[in-house]
């Protein structure tokens, strides 16, 4: 097992009924700003939950942050804070929401220059705005980690950082407010999940049965509950443990001590700043390519996850490793996620070119071996 520091400071409030509990955990000596996202919060109830509890708060709304949060909203808010003087942010939404948020917070206690420096330059944060959040989306992990994702609509990009300054201080998570997801969300959660849990698994062997187990028992979990919850959008127990495993999917437990593979999402994040496709959704249609063009570099593992996870009982790790990767995509199959992207009417040559491009302008190299330049990027996007 590789040295890790493993650190997580967010206070979880899981269940039904739990954002009565907001007026616990917020500040009362300090202006609260509410950001939330294009208004689905206004239809399912969360908002008026969440204003009956801020009764008593000096608070202020921001709303409109975008799916993939454009920089130029966010920077919207943070001149309101700095005006308004606000000490405390909530973020009341998704993923998207709650890393504009996460970016906000940075943005408007940076000091040195154009805050997109954050995420494009990938530099250290002094300090940021506590902020906490009540989570809607089951995806990202986001509730649980101290990343986020910002997008430049003006240039089409759309970088990560990752700082423990943003950290949320406590997270709601109230499974009951995911009833009201479009399937189509629904779908792209139990996929990132899965996603994020195989970009730290997916790799090669370092010892580390424990946190291969966790992954084991997060990716079983998002098979097993994934369907019923398309079929049952307001089956509570099912909607309760797919969230509770997109938490864990990215919250540090499973990538302590272990290989970390990410080059799906550094493609998948390109091909959404260039295309506007759903994160998910790219990452469904590049996964399976990355597994094919690393099939050796992967292989051992992928053997050890078609028998422990799919229960395939075969002892040629060839074998097992190319039935992995089809069982994978009968899965996603299964619950209705394609893993093309000419299914999403993207040429698969064009986009390998465009994201070529842009790794090449990066620089930059993914993968657990770091091993995925443009070149690399191309002959994968292009079987995607
Ligand atoms: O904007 P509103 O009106 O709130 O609607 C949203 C949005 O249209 C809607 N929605 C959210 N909760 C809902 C709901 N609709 C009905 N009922 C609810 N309970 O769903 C749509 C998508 O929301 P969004 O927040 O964009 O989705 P998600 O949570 O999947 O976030 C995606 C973003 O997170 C980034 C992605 O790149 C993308 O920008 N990621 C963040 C990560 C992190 N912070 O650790 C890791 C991930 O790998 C990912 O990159
Ligand atoms: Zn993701």
């Amino acid at each position: 097992m590789n040295n890790f520091d493993f650190f997580n400071p967010v206070r979880i409030i899981f269940g039904k009924d739990t954002i009565a509990q907001l007026p616990e955990l917020l500040p009362r000596d300090t202006k609260i700003m509410m950001t939330y996202g294009g208004g689905s919060i206004k239809k399912n109830g969360v908002y008026d939950q969440t204003i009956k509890a801020l009764e008593g708060f000096d608070f202020i709304e921001f709303g409109g942050i975008e799916p993939n949060p454009h920089y130029e909203t966010c920077m919207k808010a943070v001149e309101i804070i700095k005006r308004e003087n606000t000490g405390f942010l909530l973020s009341v939404g998704g993923g998207s929401v709650l890393d504009g948020t996460k970016f906000i917070a940075a943005a408007a206690k940076w000091e040195k220059g154009d805050p997109w420096d954050i995420p494009a330059k990938k530099l250290p944060l002094k300090s940021a705005i506590p902020l906490g959040c009540i989570i809607t989306l089951p995806a990202t992990g986001s509730e649980m980690n101290c990343n986020s994702v910002v997008s430049r609509e003006s240039t089409h990009e759309k970088f990560d950082f990752h700082d423990p300054a943003v950290y949320p201080k406590f997270s709601i998570i109230d499974p009951e407010c995911t009833y009201s997801l479009p399937e189509r969300q629904t779908i792209n959660g139990i996929i990132d999940s899965f996603i994020h849990v195989v970009e730290q698994y997916m790799t090669y062997d370092v010892n580390t049965p424990i946190q291969d187990r966790f992954s084991e028992s997060i990716l079983r979990t998002l098979i097993e509950e994934g369907p019923k919850v398309l079929e049952n959008p307001f089956d509570y127990e099912s909607r309760a443990n797919i969230f509770w495993s997109t938490s864990m999917a990215l919250n540090g437990l499973i990538s302590a001590g272990a290989v970390q593979d990410w080059c799906t999402h550094m493609i998948g994040h390109e091909l959404t700043a260039a295309y506007g496709l759903d994160h998910a959704r790219t990452l469904a249609c590049v996964m399976p390519s990355v597994w094919r063009y690393k099939f050796e570099d992967k292989k051992q593992k992928l053997a050890q996850y078609a028998r422990r996870v799919w229960g395939l009982n075969c002892d040629c790790d060839d074998f097992a490793a190319k039935q992995a990767i089809i069982l994978t995509e009968e899965f996603f199959h299964a619950v209705k996620m394609p893993t093309k992207l000419a299914a999403f009417g993207i040429d698969a040559k064009e986009a390998a070119a465009e994201v070529m491009r842009r790794f090449e302008a990066q620089g930059r190299l993914f993968g657990e071996h770091q091993d995925i330049d443009a070149a690399a990027a191309f002959k994968i996007v292009e079987n995607a």
